[in-house]
């Protein structure tokens, strides 16, 4: 092994194949198995869009029906589940609480064990369809409200909104939440599906892989940066605040949250959309200030930054459209996990039908032949 195999982050290695997204990040393209994001965000559905993934063709009218069915009908969390979850600390951090409950549900799962493909397709569903209403339950746990149940002739995004607040939430809400949804579904082998593959290549099952993936997003280099955005707006006190925030941080060096990207070194095109989204839900719920500011900061990063490559990513305009669906700051991050479920266990599935054991090697850069001092002699 020499150095020369040895790149930091393992940045442009290509680790696995895939035929379910596919990034041009020097144009700013994303596509779902050939279909852009884009035509996805507008015309289909997140159900639709993850059995498209599970699948890898478009579902006609009846297979969609029995795909959305068979969610709803998986809605309701085990019993065991909602105890281990009434005991969780009222303080603790959502994406901590969502990682710990997806982990409890492979506890009551009688086969938490098995790999075949039909088999991890099943459980997917309903890690698919009870993530939802584990993140609700726990927000309302912690504010110390009854459970709202699921109502089971809602879609995944609409009853999501609907177990949150005890309301239906308008269309216009349902519908901004699907989009984000499709638009967080997959993402080539970022960090979290680059876990999901790791942990699901030694054969290890679908609940830890999950687990492990949104440990993985929590970190606020991936998924946790929505977060690290709206502390920024909230941060800056005027819309012509904004570019004096900005060059302060940019002089002492730091990154700017939501922008920047492994892989774009244009603009992501998920943040096109998000921007559309964010600016009408802004208007609509009175809220302009948050995404004139977010316009304000791009400017700037525009004029300092994007002949490095380093435009707004999908972290930078979710936080506008989540705050405006009426989301908590702190429930950002895990609305990716609810839309990364989806393209996570597209990749198990994918993983496991051509399966090898993940074990790069590492370049040993310490000493040799060192002599063994007794503990009196050091
Ligand atoms: N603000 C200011 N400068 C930046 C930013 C940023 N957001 N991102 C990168 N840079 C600069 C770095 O300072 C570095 O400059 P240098 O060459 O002068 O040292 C250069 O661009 C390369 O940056 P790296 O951090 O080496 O790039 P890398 O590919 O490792 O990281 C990452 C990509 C982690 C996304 C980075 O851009 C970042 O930290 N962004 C902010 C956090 C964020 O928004 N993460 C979400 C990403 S999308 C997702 O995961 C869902």
């Amino acid at each position: 092994m020499t150095t020369q195999n040895y790149a930091k982050g393992l940045e442009g290695v290509i680790a696995a194949e895939t035929k379910l997204s596919y990034i041009d990040g020097e144009k700013g393209i994303l596509e779902y198995i050939g279909i852009p994001i884009g035509e996805l965000a507008e015309k289909s559905t997140f159900e639709e869009t993850v059995y498209f993934l599970w699948n890898g063709r478009l579902p006609t009218k009846p297979e969609l029906d029995g795909f959305t069915g068979a969610i709803r009908s998986r809605y309701d969390i085990p019993a065991g589940v909602e105890a281990l979850l009434n005991t969780i600390p009222k303080t603790a951090e959502p994406m901590h609480a969502i990682r710990t409950l997806v982990s409890a549900l492979g506890l009551h799962d009688p086969k938490p064990n098995s790999i075949d493909l039909p088999t991890i397709r099943d459980k997917a569903l309903s890690i698919l369809a009870q993530t939802p209403t584990l993140l609700a339950y726990f927000h309302q746990h912690r504010q110390g409200k009854p459970f709202t149940r699921p109502d089971k002739s809602l879609g995944l995004s609409e009853n999501f909104l609907y177990m949150l607040n005890g309301k239906r939430p308008t269309p216009a809400m349902t519908k901004a939440l699907d989009v984000c949804m499709i638009l967080h579904t997959d993402h080539g082998l970022n960090n979290s599906t680059f876990t999901t593959r790791v942990i699901i290549s030694t054969e290890s099952d679908i609940y830890s892989a999950i687990t492990g993936a949104i440990g993985s997003l929590r970190g606020p280099l991936h998924g946790g940066a929505n977060e690290g955005v709206m502390r920024m707006l909230n941060a800056i006190p005027s819309v012509a605040a904004s570019e004096a925030f900005i060059q302060e941080k940019l002089a002492k060096k730091d990154k700017i949250p939501g922008f920047g990207h492994r892989v774009y070194k244009a603009y992501d095109p998920r943040a096109t959309h998000l921007k559309v989204l964010a600016k009408q839900l802004a208007h609509d719920t009175g809220h302009t200030d948050l995404y004139e500011k977010s316009t304000a900061i791009e400017a700037v990063m525009n004029r300092e930054k994007a002949a490095k490559g380093i435009y707004p990513n999908v972290d930078f305009y979710s936080a506008t459209t989540y705050y405006c669906i009426g989301l908590p700051l702190d429930l950002f991050t895990p609305m990716f996990v609810i839309g990364r479920v989806g393209g996570w266990s597209a990749h198990a599935l994918e993983q496991l039908a051509h399966n090898r054991l993940y074990r790069p090697d590492v370049d040993y850069t310490g000493p040799h032949g060192v002599a063994y001092t007794p503990i009196e002699k050091r």
